[in-house]
């Protein structure tokens, strides 16, 4: 019999010989903690366990909701078949270690009101939440969801100082998801044949490279006129608004917690996706600074790349005046 003590020759997993009882293996667990567990974060914390991407913490200043939803959502867990662990808390401690930090504390957008409205009082959310996190789990990876969302991603970086690769902003997944399933019922498709990508600022001057959108291969231009598609470029730039117009009471969460959770999940599988996301510009496109939608390399570092693609001069134009509304936004947060 296989003396129980020694590890296996080939074992990658670290033997923590502790005391009689104790922990045998070290088996590493990744913890994800979500910070707001509303409507974004409860989703968001449900798409993570159905993934198992790893043990999710919840965190809200609300009593009782974040430990009632991730109750919940464990409670699922035997007719859903994730086996991850999952807890809810009103401070941050059990962030303690954290791999990722997906921060969508805020409050949502209402009926006639901009993301930029929202951007003092998120600020200030967000600067609260960061204070105590960030020192629990200083390596983190953050995924920034609460809007205004480029200005919220600048605001974690400039918190935190951590490196560019480690905080990035989830809006051009969700974007280019809305753009791609327009574009999709448009030409009569599957959504599954569909690539675009949307850059720029989760605003209403967003960027969506029609150029580069393809279904199966083929430019987008093939399948669908061009003012055909200049709707759905206008219906992708209000895809935020036209849910908050339906929804009334709040704002869109089922498309904003499925991207977070692709780009978590590119994160913690390695998986080196090309997904355009807001991220920290250091002189690609021209730009410096800020944080705005391009597209980037998602792996185990974070954000291994920025990929700096060729653009018309048109696309370039809308880019840097997207950006430029993003620096408005950061100015008026007048950061130390
Ligand atoms: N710490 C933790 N949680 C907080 C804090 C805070 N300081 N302040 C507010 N919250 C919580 C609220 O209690 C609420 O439960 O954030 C949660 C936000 O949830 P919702 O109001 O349901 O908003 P949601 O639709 O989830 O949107 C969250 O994502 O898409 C963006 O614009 C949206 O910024 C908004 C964010």
């Amino acid at each position: 019999m296989r003396d129980r003590r020694k590890p296996p020759a080939a074992s990658k997993f670290r033997l923590a010989r502790r005391a009689r009882g104790g922990t045998l293996f070290a088996v590493p667990r990744v913890k994800i903690g979500v910070v707001g567990a509303g409507q974004v974060g409860a989703t968001t914390a449900q798409r993570l366990a159905e993934r198992e991407l790893g043990d999710v913490v919840l965190a809200d200043i609300l009593e009782g909701v974040p430990q009632g939803k991730a109750l919940d959502l464990a409670e699922s867990a035997p007719v859903q078949r994730y086996d991850v662990r999952l807890s809810g808390t009103n401070d941050y401690r059990p962030f303690e270690g954290a791999s990722v930090v997906i921060l969508t504390a805020g409050l949502p957008r209402k009926p006639g009101m901009s993301r930029d409205d929202l951007l003092k009082k998120n600020a200030e959310i967000v600067t609260g939440v960061v204070e105590k996190i960030h020192p629990l789990a200083p390596d983190a990876f953050w995924i920034v969801v609460s809007n205004p969302l480029d200005v919220m991603t600048f605001l974690v970086r400039h918190r935190t100082r951590l490196p560019r690769s480690r905080v990035v902003g989830m809006a051009g997944v969700l974007d280019s998801a809305r753009f791609r399933s327009f574009l999709a019922q448009a030409a009569g498709v599957s959504v599954r044949d569909v690539q675009a990508m949307v850059l720029g600022g989760h605003g209403d001057d967003m960027v969506p490279l029609v150029r580069y959108a393809t279904i199966a291969g083929i430019p987008v231009s093939e399948w669908l006129a061009a003012d055909k598609i200049e709707q759905m470029v206008a219906r992708t730039r209000g895809g935020g608004a036209e849910i908050v117009s339906l929804l009334k009471t709040g704002s869109a969460f089922y498309a904003p917690s499925a991207a977070a959770v692709e780009m978590a999940e590119a994160v913690v599988r390695d998986q080196k996706r090309v997904l355009p996301c807001c991220a920290f510009l250091e002189g690609e496109y021209g730009l410096r600074d800020v944080c705005v939608g391009v597209p980037v390399v998602l792996g185990a570092k974070g954000m291994e790349r920025v990929v700096d693609l060729n653009l018309s001069d048109a696309e370039r134009k809308a880019l840097h005046a997207s950006a430029s509304h993003v620096r408005e936004g950061i100015s008026a947060l007048a950061l130390a």
